[in-house]
């Protein structure tokens, strides 16, 4: 059965997210109301970031930060900033017992002695974008720890594979801001209403098109792709299907998910392991993408049957309409 016949959705398009949130609590017989709230925090903080970039052509927040993260990428002023909003909200929230984030080397244990849930974040993805006013988002994880609360966390607790994730979602800071989560029980997309600083439901039950004709990857990478990847991507030249890639995989993968297509970020010389994080970027959409009937591989595997070994692990990253991703990790 599809996720979203699945899904209870007790309410119409127009209800706000706590709202939304309340109602649908009951699909966690056992939950105390903890992963709402840790819900409802990211969607607050996601709007005062929402705020920042808003302002940054005014604010003086664009531009490089002076340092680069522990991949060796440089960070923007808004990575830095957006990365302390969520660590914040989620430290003063109280359900969280660690974070990892794409712009931190360790594990951000947030000594909260009863927090049993772990978040995986990309604070701000797109960074390239956000000089240029052009889309960008946010990406996140949550799992159970595995470990009995109140001790340190320990790395198994955060080294989990995407199939443990209780939830998933990304924030889309697009030509209009969005919410978009689920709890394993189909997708649901709000739209932020800036006068009256509420997302309000707009896509409810969210279903990835089987197929599409469209296929976003960096063709400046071209010589560099596996063979079969060079052969895919002559498929869809030879279908004539457009070829859409924005550089902020939150915004290419939504466009897909409402559109149909297909988004690729293969191994390159470059990256040999793909360019993309397994814990903070590929999961997350992984889930989201497969709770809306599409699906997400390594090019060989199911992304969340992988078990990460590190934090920052890098995956190859094949996500969108299941036809489209089926041919091109077979082909
Ligand atoms: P981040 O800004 O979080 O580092 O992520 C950038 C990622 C992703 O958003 C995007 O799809 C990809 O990098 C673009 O990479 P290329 O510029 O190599 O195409
Ligand atoms: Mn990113
Ligand atoms: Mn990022």
């Amino acid at each position: 059965m599809p996720a979203a016949e699945n899904s209870r959705i007790a309410l119409p398009v127009g209800s706000n997210l706590d709202r939304f949130i309340m109602t649908n609590q009951e699909d966690f017989p056992f939950a105390s109301g903890e992963l709402s709230q840790l819900i409802r925090d990211l969607a607050y903080a996601g709007k005062v970031v929402n705020r920042e970039i808003n302002m940054a052509g005014l604010s003086n927040i664009t531009g490089a930060y002076g340092a680069e993260n522990v991949q060796g990428e440089e960070q923007q002023n808004l990575d830095v900033a957006a990365n302390i909003r969520f660590s914040r909200a989620l430290k003063k929230g109280g359900e969280v017992a660690a974070v990892i984030s794409e712009e931190e080397e360790d594990i951000i244990d947030l000594n909260n002695p009863r927090a049993k849930y772990i978040v995986a974040i990309d604070p701000l993805d797109g960074s390239s974008n956000i000089d240029v006013n052009v889309s960008i988002g946010t990406i996140f994880s949550i799992y159970r720890r595995l470990s009995p609360q109140g001790g340190p966390v320990q790395m198994e607790d955060v080294l989990q594979p995407g199939k443990n994730q209780v939830a998933a979602g990304y924030i889309l800071y697009g030509s209009s801001t969005m919410f978009v989560y689920t709890t394993g029980n189909g997708v649901n997309g709000f739209t932020y209403e800036p006068t009256l600083g509420e997302y309000i439901l707009s896509h409810p039950g969210m279903q990835m098109p089987e197929t599409g004709k469209i296929y976003s990857i960096n063709e400046g990478n071209y010589n560099s792709y596996p063979e079969s990847v060079k052969k895919y991507v002559s498929l869809c030249k030879d279908r004539s299907y457009s070829a859409r890639y924005i550089g902020s995989l939150v915004a290419d993968f939504h466009r897909n998910m409402l559109k149909g297509g297909i988004y690729i970020y293969p191994s390159t010389s470059k990256s040999p392991n793909g360019k993309l994080r397994l814990m903070y970027e590929c999961n997350c959409l992984a889930m989201i993408a497969e709770q809306a009937g599409g699906m997400a591989t390594d090019g060989v595997q199911r992304v969340m049957d992988i078990k990460p070994e590190t934090l920052h692990q890098r995956v190859p990253f094949f996500v969108g309409s299941t036809k489209m991703v089926e041919e091109a990790s077979t082909i």
